[in-house]
């Protein structure tokens, strides 16, 4: 097992701050992309958080990943977008993006919003929280284009990648429904968590490069690679099919077809659907409904094992709270990964070290 900092939530944010000088990014940016992935950790999806930013570097030395791009639109009939993500930050893109449709949805009721080319949008929860903090709901169907690392239900090896779906409801007065998943078993990100920790993966959610399960996370960090599981077997391989559809042919315009190209690039296409449960409804009867819903379900006993039944978002918010208070656990694989990259942008890793308090 390796070490792990456990590293102020403000003393990671200059740190990761600094490194992302590297790209010769913005101001603005260096904030979106710092906080993004700092929120990431919080919400305890280390797959997500500052231990991407050796494979950004990668991807940005490569060609694959543009410092300070901006969307471009590519069609506009008002309630319907359809917008290029030019290979920028996806923390600067899918910010632009949603903010563009959510001011859409508000003036129409409604915006459909085509997002292609975007670099990876890592947590798609980020943008669910832009929407329902004005209010809205949305649903987003994300493919993710890098290396296959996903095998179909029924197959015996990689064909497509972990997928996103994520949707996001607003409750009055309370915390907003945040349902956020990979339709992978498990996100890509979580078997290089692991293999960093050296420790294995719980059974069934990996194949091996002969298509046999495994638990050990290499086979989704280095060839030979195996390949992940969809979550419950043929449904999520379903829903991991519409997102490749409508995130990838319909919003990217680039779908999975072929085998690794090597490239170190992660690019998403995103299909959001934004709208206004208000110009739904009428009166309270939304709000009413789904909150003795949600406190019917939560009353349920505890199974044996568990202390409470939770709902989508509420996990996300607990680490949050645990992790301000205690801060954000990196490992030391990580931690050194992040200061080779910092070198490799010509940032200097001991001002990080100092940032962080390492
Ligand atoms: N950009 C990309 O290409 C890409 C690809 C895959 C995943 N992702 C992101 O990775 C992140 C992690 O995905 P994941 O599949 O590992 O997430 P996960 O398996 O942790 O599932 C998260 C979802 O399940 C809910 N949840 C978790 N535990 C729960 C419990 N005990 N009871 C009720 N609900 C519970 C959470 O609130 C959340 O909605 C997501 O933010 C996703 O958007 C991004």
């Amino acid at each position: 097992m390796a070490e792990m900092h456990h590293i102020e939530v403000d003393r990671l944010r200059a740190a990761v701050r600094h490194l992302v000088k590297g790209f010769g990014s913005q101001d603005k940016e260096i904030e979106l992309v710092t906080e993004n992935l700092i929120q990431a950790n919080l919400t305890g999806h280390d797959s997500h958080g500052v231990g991407m930013l050796p494979r950004y570097t990668e991807a940005f030395l490569e060609g694959g990943l543009k410092a300070n791009a901006h969307i471009v639109t590519r069609m506009d009939s008002g309630a319907m977008l359809s917008l290029d993500g030019q290979a920028g930050f996806g923390q600067v893109i899918g910010h632009e993006a949603m903010e563009l449709g959510i001011a859409r949805a508000q003036e129409h009721g409604s915006c459909v919003v085509a997002l292609g080319n975007s670099h990876h949008l890592c947590r798609i929860g980020a943008w669910a929280e832009m929407a329902v903090d004005q209010g809205l709901i949305s649903v987003h169907f994300v493919n993710a284009f890098s290396r296959p690392i996903v095998a179909p239900f029924g197959g015996g090896d990689a064909r497509f990648g972990t997928n996103p779906f994520t949707v996001g409801i607003p409750m009055a007065g309370q915390p907003p429904i945040l349902l956020d998943f990979a339709t992978s078993v498990i996100a890509q990100g979580k078997t290089r968590v692991a293999h960093n920790k050296r420790e294995q993966l719980p059974s069934g959610q990996l194949i091996d490069d002969q298509g046999r399960p495994t638990t050990d996370p290499v086979y989704g960090v280095k060839a030979p690679f195996g390949a992940l599981r969809t979550f419950g077997d043929h449904k999520g391989f379903g829903l991991a099919l519409v997102c490749e559809l409508l995130g990838g042919a319909l919003a990217g315009g680039l779908t999975t077809s072929g085998p690794a190209d090597g490239k170190k690039r992660i690019l998403n296409g995103m299909l959001t659907i934004i709208f206004d449960p208000k110009k739904l409804t009428e009166g309270s009867v939304f709000e009413t409904e789904m909150q003795s819903f949600v406190e019917w379900v939560k009353a349920s006993p505890p199974a044996p094992g568990q202390d409470h039944v939770r709902i989508a978002g509420e996990p996300e918010r607990e680490h949050r709270a645990r992790r301000m208070a205690q801060g954000v656990p990196v490992d030391d694989n990580t931690w050194q990964d992040m200061l080779v990259a910092a070198q490799k942008l010509g940032v200097d890793p001991a001002v990080m070290k100092q940032l962080a308090g390492l």
